[in-house]
């Protein structure tokens, strides 16, 4: 059966103003932290990080390069669909790299964790994360979250790239339904 078309806008959480306002503050910090470093490479998480991603990367004041991974952890909608698969890998050798990963959400942490496991055994210089949002109280890892731009409250958010079902992605703000 299709899932009910929801009508209603998603309400505000975070507003697009704010995202930006907070983007910017994180690029400047891990724009800090790496000055001098030589090249960083971002890896954008599938499909949810692309809208962070795009943002973060061109506030960046460090040469960077840009990857993806593609991850699949959940079904449709909003319901937990167990294990993580990696759907679609690199195409850059990271080895010898400073990795940043950018996600857009942290919910139990299984997601990041996976990935943080299959990336470290490629040896890369260094590996941090960054998340654009953590739910507050639902980490079940000790995944290290090195750069965080908001902590939500244990709510389904959609926009700036979050979906429900595929939809909502290309909100500009990130909402509640
Ligand atoms: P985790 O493995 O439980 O941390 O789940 C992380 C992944 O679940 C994220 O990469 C998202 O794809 C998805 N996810 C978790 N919560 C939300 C949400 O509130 N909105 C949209 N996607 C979510
Ligand atoms: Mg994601």
């Amino acid at each position: 059966m299709p899932e009910p078309a929801s009508d209603a806008p998603p309400s505000v959480l975070i507003s697009e103003a704010a995202i930006g306002r907070r983007v910017e503050e994180l690029a400047r910090q891990i724009s800090r932290d790496y000055a001098g470093a030589g090249e960083l490479v971002l890896i954008g998480v599938l499909r949810g990080a692309f809208v962070f991603l795009a943002d973060l990367s061109r506030r960046l004041t460090v040469p960077c390069r840009v990857d993806f991974v593609a991850l699949s952890s959940y079904g449709h909608g909003s319901t937990s669909g167990g294990a993580v698969r990696l759907v679609m890998d690199l195409r850059l050798n990271i080895a010898g790299n400073h990795v940043l990963v950018v996600e857009d959400i942290v919910d139990s942490g299984h997601t990041l964790a996976y990935l943080v496991a299959i990336l470290q055994a490629r040896h890369p210089a260094s590996l941090k994360t960054c998340v654009l949002t953590r739910k507050a109280g639902r980490l079940e890892t000790d995944v290290a979250l090195d750069y965080v731009g908001f902590d939500i409250p244990d709510r389904w958010v959609v926009g700036y790239g979050l979906d429900y079902s595929d939809r909502f992605r290309t909100l500009p703000y990130i909402g509640v339904l």
